[in-house]
């Protein structure tokens, strides 16, 4: 099954507590491009969530669930479920994450995610659970930020490829970060052409259209 003749599914995850600011924007353009090459796409984003930070507890080493088990992070936990189980019934299953640079690192909305993902990283390297990943899924990150500076985006290229590697998901992904962007209506056109096709792109790599 080639990926542009099967099911592809794409979870975006927006990690602003902006919900019409600049990373909206290059999720929406993106899932504009997603939707072209005739994937399905859903968006959750982070802030519209209550989760709670990790205790650093040490349940999940024994349980491989987290011991905070009433909070919104269950929607989450779900949605990795869920692109698991779907990358192993043959669904090609992908994530999209669209962050700002807060402090040369992530929104703490959006952390908080990140690190109540660690009951996903012990089932894998502390259990053993899902030791040889998830066939077929793929990761894309979107970043901005206001500055300029050469290592801008770094440290949450660094924390999405661990949140990555702890769903089984590939440590190598593909990555459009922009500087400069305090705010959406300083993306240029060219810009958001860019971020468009990479959506479609995503869905239907070039080598396959
Ligand atoms: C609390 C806070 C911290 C920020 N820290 C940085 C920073 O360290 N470096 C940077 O380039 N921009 C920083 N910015 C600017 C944002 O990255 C920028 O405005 C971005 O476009 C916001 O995207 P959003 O609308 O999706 O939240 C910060 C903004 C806020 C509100």
């Amino acid at each position: 099954m080639t990926e542009s003749s099967g099911v592809i599914k794409v979870l975006g995850l927006h990690m602003s507590p902006r919900l019409d600011g600049s990373s909206a924007k290059m999720l929406n353009v993106f899932a504009d491009g997603v939707e072209k090459a005739g994937a399905k796409f859903k968006a959750l984003s982070v802030s519209q969530l209550d989760v709670r930070g990790c205790m650093e507890c040490g349940h999940c080493s024994e349980k491989g669930e987290c011991a905070i088990d009433f909070d919104d992070m269950n929607q989450i936990y779900s949605a990795w479920e869920e692109a698991q189980s779907d990358g192993k019934e043959g669904v090609s299953t992908k994530i999209v994450i669209a962050t700002p640079v807060f402090f040369y690192d992530m929104p703490s909305q959006g952390k908080a995610v990140l690190d109540r993902s660690q009951a996903f990283w012990t089932r894998r390297y502390v259990l053993g659970k899902n030791a040889d990943g998830v066939p077929g899924s793929k990761g894309f990150l979107l970043a901005c930020g206001a500055t300029k500076g050469k290592d801008l985006f770094m440290p949450v290229t660094l924390a999405v490829k661990y949140l990555f590697d702890a769903i089984g998901f590939p440590k190598s992904f593909p990555t459009l970060s922009y500087r400069g962007i305090e705010r959406p209506e300083k993306f240029s056109p060219d810009q958001l052409a860019e971020i468009q096709k990479a959506g479609y792109d995503f869905v239907r790599p070039p080598q396959e259209a």
